[in-house]
């Protein structure tokens, strides 16, 4: 009977996992999906300590008081641009959780040999215990790399030494070497041991070879992600989010847990999908992110940059930007990495109301990766309650900038580089950008003529329609209100 409430509950958690993440789709449900999610959460850590009664009920209450104090106030705190790091930092833990775990498996089977309480295990959970402890491994250095060139604890530029690739998959040769020992010595199987329970025993080979596993994969967690620069680490942290799903759902099978098996394969495809996309909307291969290189801290500029020397901008005042504005129709804000650094967007919210209180439709479009995280323009501006349906996605508002009067570029850069649409030449060449250039007239706000973090030059900026507006951001949108404002 308690068996069937359980396997009920551990249904329900899954079911609320999977309604949870379909509501993170929209910025307008994203708060009530996170809800849902950290309510199966909870079903499914009180449905376990409930089967498997390994703390007392005040014990499990106090952990769970202490875990959902320490969420709350991190989470709290958190700066909404500190979230990758955020991320990068709690992904660290599911994956030091898993190798834990497994390890404890391979103590009790230490505790039980030579006693009658000899677990009987098929092969695949020897495969399972040796699996948690690599991916797991991995995922915990790995992140804490992140996390430190996310927070600039370390440096954001890619980093490397001689032989470090050697090194590398010499470490993954071992460690997959190390597996197979380990495996191999946890007992003798039988023909059909992929299914058939055998009695593992505690040998050297297990608990030597998940020490290697566990050595080699720390290591290699920390030689994969240091080569890659800290803008790419978004990528990364989401691809690691993945390792952890895959990692918790490989201890699932250990313990025979289906929450943790649902919810691992729910996080670990997860993953892989939102690296897929941003991978896609970037036009790099993943390939070409793990290997490093491209970007550091987003201010050096990569080789490849085509100089516009020759070419001319054209400079626009605040007073002149606001006119422009004021009559204009229609007026599309197109935010980028530049905004969230001035952390413009509430200035851009009230220059976007003052025009609407004029009669200009306003829009805002958002690409994929604007920013340096998922999600990045959409948080910022939601942040400054910009109604939801005034945000448009790139595919839904390309078409738009053909009837735009004024498209205003605020800290945008490579999203809206015309380049990569037809120079074969240039590092973003495909990359789907924002029609910007289509508009009658673009106003691009940044503050120098510095590149973007694909270090190239954006040749939207010498269009004879487009005028610079140089500074802050925020003060210049600032001053533009005031501009508006007093316009009658
Ligand atoms: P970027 O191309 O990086 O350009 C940002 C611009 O903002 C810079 O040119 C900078 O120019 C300007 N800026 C910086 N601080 C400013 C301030 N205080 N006021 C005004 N302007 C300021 O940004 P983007 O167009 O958003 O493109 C994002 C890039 O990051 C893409 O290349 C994308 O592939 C990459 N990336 C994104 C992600 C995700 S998930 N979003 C992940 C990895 C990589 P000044 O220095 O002259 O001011």
């Amino acid at each position: 009977m308690l068996q069937d409430l359980i396997k009920i509950a551990y249904l329900v958690s899954a079911i609320l996992f999977i309604f949870g993440m379909k509501r993170l789709q929209s910025p307008a449900t994203a708060r009530k999906g996170n809800q849902i999610a950290a309510y199966g959460m909870l079903v499914a850590i009180v449905a376990t300590l409930v089967a498997k009664p390994i703390v007392t009920p005040v014990e499990m209450i106090l952990g769970l008081l202490i875990g959902t104090a320490i969420g709350w106030i991190w989470s709290k705190k958190v700066e909404m641009t500190g979230m990758p790091e955020l991320v990068a930092a709690f992904n660290g833990f599911g994956g030091i959780a898993s190798a834990v775990v497994a390890f404890g498996e391979i103590a009790k089977l230490i505790q039980n040999t030579g006693t009658d309480d000899g677990e009987a295990f098929v092969m695949s959970t020897a495969v399972t215990i040796a699996l948690s402890i690599l991916i797991g491994g991995v995922t915990f250095t790995g992140s804490f790399v992140a996390y430190g060139k996310l927070s600039e604890k370390i440096s954001g530029n890619p980093m490397s030494f001689p032989g470090m690739r050697l090194l590398t998959l010499v470490l993954a040769i071992v460690s997959i070497g190390a597996t197979v020992w380990m495996v191999m010595g946890a007992g003798a199987f039988p023909d059909d041991f992929m299914t058939t329970a055998v009695s593992v025993e505690f040998t050297e080979p297990m608990i030597y070879g998940a020490i290697i596993v566990a050595t080699a994969a720390f290591l290699l967690g920390i030689l994969l992600v240091i080569p890659i620069g800290g803008a790419d680490m978004p990528v990364v942290v989401s691809l690691l989010n993945s390792y952890s799903g895959m990692a918790a759902g490989a201890t699932g099978f250990v313990l025979n847990n289906t929450a943790l098996i649902v919810s691992g394969a729910l996080v670990g495809a997860s993953g892989l999908i939102l690296t897929k996309i941003m991978c896609d909307a970037m036009n790099r291969s993943l390939l070409n992110v793990l290997i490093g290189g491209f970007g550091g801290d987003g201010q050096t500029a990569a080789a490849g940059s085509k100089s516009m020397e020759g070419k001319n901008i054209t400079e626009v005042s605040s007073e002149d930007a606001a006119i422009l504005l004021a009559y204009a129709e229609k007026v599309i804000f197109v935010p980028g990495y530049g905004m969230a650094v001035a952390q413009a967007q509430h200035a851009v919210r009230e220059l976007g109301d003052e025009l609407q209180k004029r009669g200009v439709t306003v829009k805002y479009a958002v690409h994929p990766v604007a920013g340096r995280m998922p999600g990045h323009m959409n948080v910022l501006l939601a942040e400054a309650n910009v109604p939801y349906d005034q945000l448009y996605e790139m595919d839904d508002i390309n078409g738009e900038f053909d009837t735009c009067d004024v498209a205003v570029v605020i800290g945008a850069n490579d999203v809206v580089n015309p380049a990569a649409r037809h120079d074969t030449a240039s590092p973003i060449y495909g990359m789907p950008i924002l029609n910007v250039d289509h508009a009658r007239t673009t106003i691009v706000l940044k503050r120098s003529m510095r590149p973007g973090y694909a270090g190239i030059e954006n040749e939207l900026f010498f269009n004879s329609n487009n005028r610079m507006l140089f500074g802050d951001a925020k003060a210049s949108i600032s001053k533009v209100v005031s501009e508006v404002k007093g316009l009658d």
